[in-house]
């Protein structure tokens, strides 16, 4: 069995030192009760119990139903995903898919994008655009913040970074909403709609992300058509999905405690530890999925490895009271964003769509707050957020 990596310091400690196995699951158990699944009847309402019980009694277990071994604890899921043993997990073509020189080379052509100048640029789009949500809703009573403006400010920030028209947001935040996935990135409209965008900045480019990607050369070549629309699906979904979950996680959990609400509006320097929080307490992936290429303990190459992110962040060996939010807590750590050679590169984006929503909504709506009893509830087993915010404006 291969020894595990060095940087890898919290693997050994939960993974059972067994030879490599050939199968994709563990043997077959006689008498043994079967372990709980993350399909089991009622997880997607409410996971957290059985997280616990991963963490506690099974912190690496084959789940037969879900096909994947679940690695639960904290200190185990930071350490597999940024295992090299465990890759991406095929088949995909966007970034989050790619592995070795690949990935590499492609990464070193997206980053950039995301920071320096060019983010600059992108958070003065962030901030009009929240401003301009916010005023569209300061007439009415109520409004879904969900449906009215998470879902549109990440879009819009991800298709300004891409310099695609602002009119097709609509479009692509539909796309968002039916497959167009965060780490998936792909949606069967998708090819049509950027392929004539493709094609002009082939000839014209200009300043933005998609010329970039379309100007760029990864192993000496450029990159493909299909390369291009697999990365800007990356930047897409990102935007669209996940930054949107996240924004509505925040939301709820501020609304939610009305007093660190009213802090971080007084003293703005608070907020981006209080949208750290968040991501820790409530991420929008909860499951991030990889696949082995060399044996790891007890698992085999090439079984399907689920690093459970939502219960990482609950893990009280790493956080103290970790079901509560507290916007204040002096222990970041938090891994929704990742970990190792995958780490998400549009961290400062979605926190600065996450900071300046929340200003513009604090500034244009200073009353806002739940329709009376409303209490959010958040859904899904892969993403998680509430699906709606219904909110009272005056
Ligand atoms: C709250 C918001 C976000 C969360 C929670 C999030 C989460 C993640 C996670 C967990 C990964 C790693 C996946 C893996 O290890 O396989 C990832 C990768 C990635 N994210 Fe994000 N992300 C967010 C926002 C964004 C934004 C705003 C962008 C860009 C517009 C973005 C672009 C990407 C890309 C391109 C990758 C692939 C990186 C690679 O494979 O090297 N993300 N993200």
């Amino acid at each position: 069995m291969a020894a595990p990596p060095s940087h890898c310091p919290a693997l050994p400690s939960t993974l059972p030192r067994t030879g490599p196995a050939t199968r994709t699951g563990p043997p077959p158990t006689a008498n043994r009760p079967a372990p709980p699944s993350l399909l089991a009847a009622g997880t997607e309402r409410d996971p957290y119990p059985l997280y616990r019980v991963l963490r506690e009694r099974h912190p690496l277990v084959y789940d037969e139903r879900f096909g994947a071994w679940l690695v639960s604890k904290y200190a185990d899921v930071r350490a597999a995903l940024a295992d090299p043993r465990l890759v991406a997990v095929p088949p995909g073509r966007t970034l989050a898919h790619l592995e070795g020189g690949t990935h590499s080379a492609h990464r070193a052509v997206v980053s950039p994008a995301f920071r320096g100048a060019a983010l600059a640029a992108l958070t003065a789009g962030v901030a009009r655009t929240a401003y301009v949500l916010a005023r569209r809703l300061a007439d009415r009573q109520e409004a879904d913040l969900v449906a009215e403006f998470c879902e549109w400010l990440p879009t819009a920030a991800a298709v300004a970074a891409l310099g695609l028209p602002y009119e097709d947001t609509a479009r692509v935040q539909a796309w968002c909403r039916t497959g167009l996935g965060h780490l998936g990135g792909h949606h069967p409209d998708l090819d049509t709609f950027l392929r004539p965008h493709i094609a002009r900045r082939r000839c014209h480019p200009g300043a933005d992300l998609l010329s970039a990607l379309c100007t760029a050369r990864a192993d000496g070549r450029p990159l493909s058509d299909e390369a291009v629309v697999g990365l800007a699906g990356s930047v897409l979904g990102a935007g669209g999905e996940a930054t949107a979950r996240g924004l509505a996680s925040f939301l709820a959990n501020l609304l939610d405690h009305p007093g660190q609400l009213g802090v971080v509006r007084v003293r703005p320097a608070l907020t981006a530890g209080a949208w750290a929080e968040s991501l820790r307490r409530d991420p929008p992936l909860h499951v991030v999925l990889r696949r082995a290429v060399e044996p790891v303990g007890a698992i085999p190459v090439g079984a399907t490895v689920a690093c459970l992110v939502g219960s990482a962040g609950r893990d009280p060996a790493r956080f103290a009271d970790p079901d509560r939010y507290d916007a204040f807590r002096t222990d970041p750590g938090q891994l929704a964003y990742g970990s190792g050679r995958h780490f998400c590169p549009g961290t400062l984006l979605a926190r600065l769509t996450a900071e300046h929503g929340l200003r513009a909504l604090l500034t244009v709506l200073p009353d806002l707050r739940w329709v009376p009893g409303f209490r959010p509830t958040p859904e899904g087993l892969i993403s998680r957020s509430p699906r709606s915010l219904p909110v009272r404006l005056r």
